[in-house]
């Protein structure tokens, strides 16, 4: 059991357990116990029981506190929509006035606690493959575990063919129009189209227009190079038909003061990693943490990047690598909000924050 073990019924976190293969936790349903999250017999007299979870493996969870989940006994995130418990930092503060700034050094990368980074692309730093100029933004170097992230710039014409072994890759298009092959599909795309090539497949992009075609490419688990080829992969999934996600408002969902729509995600069969588009408005969240490792983009808005001793200005184009339980804030400074787009590994529910 870990630092959160003790915390009251009324904690608006979830608390994280390290849990051992075979043993069973009663989780505390009535919020009475002292001995959070867990049941110390205090529900006696009321209509509530413990929920009992038996660990099928070692494993690090988050209980839920709150106890409005709607996954019992694990927090799915609602803690954070409750309107009595949601919180926002101060950047003004004395503690936070304190906290110096960095600038990027080598590779473009402003490097904060923990192996978090910003990462900014510039086009000398880009390597030429036929009509694509690419790059490695996120990887070993930067003790990715998890995840890597490439910058794939297609100019006119059709691209080599790409993969990325046994990984899942999650692409998403910043602008642009033109097409993606997989296997033998063929998929349109543009600007904010999401998309999902899976394990063994390999993708071609396509572009027909005078503007490139700027992509970013996630593979998961973490893959440091990509290999090229002239001969398609003869191999495509076709129970998971949809592969492009696009966006559209009527499913975004609320976190906080927060909005996002998951794009790539299990309802096309990605069940492990987990793409969404971020809308954050001119405020600065809490400092918290995540059992899962994160990538970002900036995709329009300005603001700063803040671990427990560092902060990092980031700005449109930017990325942003997040370890997993790596304490972090992200602050938005423009009046107009931020958007991102980011992928998780592994996880499927970019609210659950602890
Ligand atoms: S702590 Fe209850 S949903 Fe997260």
């Amino acid at each position: 059991m870990a630092d959160d073990a003790g915390a009251p019924a009324s904690h608006v976190k979830p608390c994280y357990a390290e849990l051992v293969a075979g043993r069973t936790y009663l989780w505390c349903a009535c919020g009475r116990s002292r001995t959070q999250p867990f049941c110390d017999g205090s529900h006696r007299g009321t209509i509530f029981r413990p929920l009992p979870y038996t660990a099928t493996a070692d494993e690090e969870v988050l209980f839920c506190a709150c106890k409005e989940t709607r996954t019992p006994p694990f927090c799915d995130g609602t803690h954070n929509n409750l309107s009595t418990t949601y919180e926002q930092d101060d950047p003004d503060s004395p503690a936070n006035r304190a906290i110096p700034a960095i600038t990027a050094g080598w590779g473009g990368k402003a490097r904060l606690d923990g192996g978090c980074t910003v990462c900014s692309i510039d086009d000398a730093s880009l390597e030429i493959r036929g009509v694509i100029r690419h790059r490695q933004i996120i990887g070993a170097d930067d003790g990715a575990l998890h995840q890597s992230l490439f910058y794939l710039e297609c100019g006119r014409g059709s691209s080599p063919v790409a993969g990325f072994g046994d990984r899942h890759v999650i692409l998403f298009v910043t602008s642009g129009q033109g097409r993606i092959v997989i296997g033998r599909r063929v998929f349109a795309v543009e600007a904010n189209t999401g998309i999902h090539v899976r394990p063994g497949e390999g993708f071609r992009l396509e572009n027909d227009g005078s503007e490139p075609l700027h992509v970013f490419a996630a593979a998961c688990p973490r893959a440091d190079v990509i290999s090229w080829g002239d001969t398609m992969p003869d191999r495509f999934e076709d129970r998971f038909p949809q592969r492009t996600v696009t966006l559209d408002p009527a499913a975004r969902q609320r976190i906080g003061d927060r909005f996002f729509q998951m794009l790539v995600d299990k309802t096309i069969g990605s069940d492990v990693v987990t793409q969404f588009i971020g809308d954050i408005p001119q405020s600065k969240a809490m400092p918290h943490r995540h059992l899962y490792e994160e990538s970002l983009i900036v995709l329009s808005g300005e603001g700063w990047m803040w671990t427990e001793r560092l902060k990092a200005r980031v700005r449109t184009g930017d990325t942003i690598f997040l370890p997993r339980k790596q304490v972090h804030s992200l602050e938005c400074t423009a009046p107009g909000g931020m958007l991102v787009v980011g992928v998780i590994y592994p996880g499927d529910n970019p609210s659950i924050n602890y």
